[in-house]
């Protein structure tokens, strides 16, 4: 799994062979420039994912729930999620353990498929432990089994765990048998993994040490954008091309 917010992008990674494209709420930060994703809306969810599912062959779509589309109410998070598949997405994320179980199996209830994400949870750092390696005591590390068993039994398609300690993922992995886990910087011990395309193409300033980066693509990009620049300024680009025949340019009247 990849996210992708855009249609080019998207295109070339379903053609390349990802299962899955995740328009996810990292676009807040990715896409538009802010700090975290809690400014993230539904409208521009649905703009990321529209464009997304118009580039998609044989991918499966998966679009996040932006915070405060899903919390208040079950009612705002069936509607919202519904909001999401109309405009192409297959299924929805949302972030949160057990206390998520009656809201996820009611989104599943409508008939539509969810996608758990545990561990880090970007929409609610503060009042967690912040952006670091979670299930690393007792107690934390058997929280996350619990949460993971019970998005299993609310009908969770999957679940994504984030910065979650390996031997842990790798425990929760095992025990739910039934669907699989897709890890982000959770090690190798989870079923799938998933990036931000922006990350792995080395594009975006901040990087977590987890991320494997392969490509430059900062350079790559800066590299042409300059050359482009000397180009135009030195007249190398573009070339004269003789388009119109001279005689026709006799005889026309021009202003001044
Ligand atoms: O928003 C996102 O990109 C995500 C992945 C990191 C799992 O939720
Ligand atoms: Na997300």
């Amino acid at each position: 799994m990849l996210t992708s917010y855009d249609y080019t992008t998207a295109r070339l990674c379903d053609g390349a062979g990802i299962d899955v494209l995740l328009v996810g709420d990292s676009a807040g930060m990715v896409m538009m420039g802010y700090q975290s994703t809690i400014p993230v809306t539904m409208d521009q969810m649905c703009l990321f994912t529209s464009a997304v599912s118009r580039a998609r062959r044989d991918a499966l779509v998966v679009a996040d729930l932006p915070f405060m589309s899903y919390q208040a109410s079950i009612t705002d998070a069936i509607a919202n999620s519904g909001r999401l598949i109309k405009a192409g997405a297959d299924a929805v994320k949302l972030e949160g353990g057990s206390e998520m179980a009656d809201t996820i199996s009611s989104i599943v209830g409508v008939g539509i498929p969810v996608m758990g994400h545990i561990g880090l949870q970007p929409q609610t750092t503060t009042l967690s432990q912040g952006y670091r390696v979670q299930g690393r005591t007792k107690e934390s590390a058997a929280r996350l089994i619990r949460d993971a068993r019970s998005l299993e039994q609310a009908g969770a398609f999957c679940i994504v765990l984030e910065m979650v300690s390996h031997d842990v993922a790798e425990v929760i992995t095992r025990d739910v048998a039934n669907i699989p886990t897709i890890g982000i910087g959770s090690g190798p011990g989870c079923s799938g993994q998933v990036l931000v395309i922006q990350d792995m193409l080395g594009m975006y300033e901040l990087q977590f040490s987890f991320v494997k980066r392969y490509r430059n693509l900062s350079k790559e990009i800066g590299d042409a954008v300059r050359e482009y620049v000397c180009d135009v300024k030195e007249s190398r680009f573009p070339a004269r091309s003789a388009d119109t025949p001279k005689e026709f340019l006799k005889g026309i009247e021009f202003e001044d």
